[in-house]
């Protein structure tokens, strides 16, 4: 019944696409704190106005975003349309980059997101291994004990927010671990980190310039000290990684490491937090999960990381060449983003999208996105928010939202999280029932 009715939807024949153009941006707000708190209406607006439009967004201009699941998938597996470097699509520098951002971010940024092939597989094989299924698996343990450890310091109190006080220190905690940062840097290092990375505003960019450089020189020092004397984590082996004779040089390590410290750290912040919001809204769907967490918490969170979709797009691309994608007209050297909480909230491939169906199954999400730059930290961002909810709630499966209604999201082009999430731990409540 379920299969015949997708069927049906994705046969039925689509609307004649009306055909766009880039200097003529449709009117659709995809950043701003009313759009984050609930998306679906529009995504559903824009996918009725057709699967690629054009929108105009801040620092990045006017750019094309997918809106169905079906054109989403297409967009990031056809890596040779759809580019990272502006040589190989007439421009020049990396899309999304912007000549006036700060020198430090491009080191940063000179990464193997950014790159096309060969190179982008080149590097990727560098780090492949450290980040296989079963490492990952292995680093289940040492994650609950991280976050029973930050539990702890919740015990006796009423009030916590989620959000800076366990979903950030978390995944921070593990990041440092699998790099091998040592313990007594890590608060300074969270404090440039959040600073270096929450900018909004290109005011915001001036004042987290001072928290990057300072983050890049301390990525570097950390390179030099593992060059110096061998060490456990990540950082040590990709200083010695040789890979068929490869190695990686000075520049393309600092990319490699802040590559995995952004992308590893404010995305699974994210997911944790959110998760918890959507758990906290649908009171039958979390006592199902907490009825058997052991063998539902799997599920569950692929179902989470679809309806909150933290990483709402992927970095935009260039356009290689001109062509034609779903019916609408490109031109060689556009911008185009793939916009994955779209294609996540598409009724041509979920059955009601926008409810939290926690058993959902199959369920073909593209939150970690697809093709040559699919995820590399996907089975760590999952082992990490199972263990997340696993051990919070185990501890206080009582707690409430303190300020529902009072949410505030950041307003940043391609993220969805809370600034912070006050809870009620309903300790007391625990403790009278136990
Ligand atoms: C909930 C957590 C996470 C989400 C939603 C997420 C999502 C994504 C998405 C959508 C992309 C594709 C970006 C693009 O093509 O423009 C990506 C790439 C990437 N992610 Fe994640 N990510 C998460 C956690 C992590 C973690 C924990 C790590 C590593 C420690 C990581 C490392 C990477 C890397 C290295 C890439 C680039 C891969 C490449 O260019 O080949 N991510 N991630």
């Amino acid at each position: 019944m379920r299969a015949a009715h997708l069927k049906a939807l994705r046969m039925s024949p689509s609307p004649a696409t009306s055909v766009y153009r880039l200097n003529q941006p449709l009117a659709f707000d995809i950043q701003s704190g009313p759009f984050k708190a609930d998306p679906m209406p529009t995504f559903a607006a824009m996918r009725a106005a057709g699967p690629v439009v054009p929108i105009k967004v801040a620092f990045l201009g006017r750019a094309w975003v997918t809106t169905t699941h079906a054109a989403t998938l297409a967009m990031v597996k056809d890596n040779s349309l759809f580019v990272q470097e502006g040589r190989h699509a007439g421009k020049s520098g990396v899309a999304g980059f912007q000549w006036w951002m700060p020198r430090s971010l491009k080191a940063l940024a000179d990464s193997m997101l950014q790159k096309d092939e060969p190179d982008h597989r080149r590097l990727r094989k560098l780090v492949d291994g450290a980040f296989a299924r079963r490492d990952i698996l292995a680093m289940r343990g040492n994650i609950d004990r991280i976050a029973d450890g930050i539990l702890d310091g919740f015990e006796g109190r009423d009030t916590v927010d989620l959000a800076a006080e366990f979903s950030r220190r978390l995944p921070l905690e593990v990041i440092c671990d699998l790099l091998g940062l040592p313990h007594e840097d890590r608060s300074a290092f969270a404090d440039l980190a959040r600073r270096a990375l929450s900018v909004t505003s290109a005011v915001g960019m001036v004042l987290a310039m001072g928290a990057l450089g300072r983050m890049v020189d301390y990525i570097r020092g950390q390179v030099g000290a593992a060059r110096r004397d061998p060490r456990p984590g990540r950082i040590g082996d990709l200083v010695h990684a040789e890979e068929a004779g490869d190695r990686l040089d000075e520049s393309e390590l600092l990319s490699m490491i802040g590559l995995l410290l952004i992308a590893g750290f404010e995305t699974t912040t994210h997911l944790i937090s959110d998760s918890v919001w959507a758990l906290e809204q649908h009171p039958d769907q979390k006592a199902w999960l907490l009825a058997d967490p052991g063998s539902r918490m799997e599920r569950a969170v692929e179902e989470l990381a679809r309806f909150t979709t933290p990483v709402q797009s992927t970095k935009p691309r260039y356009v290689a060449r001109d062509t034609e994608f779903f019916g609408q007209p490109l031109r060689r050297g556009e911008l185009i983003l793939s916009l994955i909480a779209a294609a996540n909230a598409d009724p041509a491939e979920f059955e009601h999208p926008e409810e939290l169906r926690l058993d959902r199954f199959p369920n073909p999400h593209l939150v970690f996105s697809s093709g040559v730059h699919f995820c590399l930290g996907q089975q760590l961002a999952r082992v990490e928010t199972q263990a997340a909810l696993t051990r919070l709630y185990a501890r206080f499966p009582d707690l409430t939202l303190a300020a529902p209604d009072r949410i505030e999201w950041i307003e940043r082009l391609g993220m969805r999280g809370a600034k912070a999430l006050p809870l009620r731990l309903n300790a007391a409540a625990r403790r009278l029932a136990a």
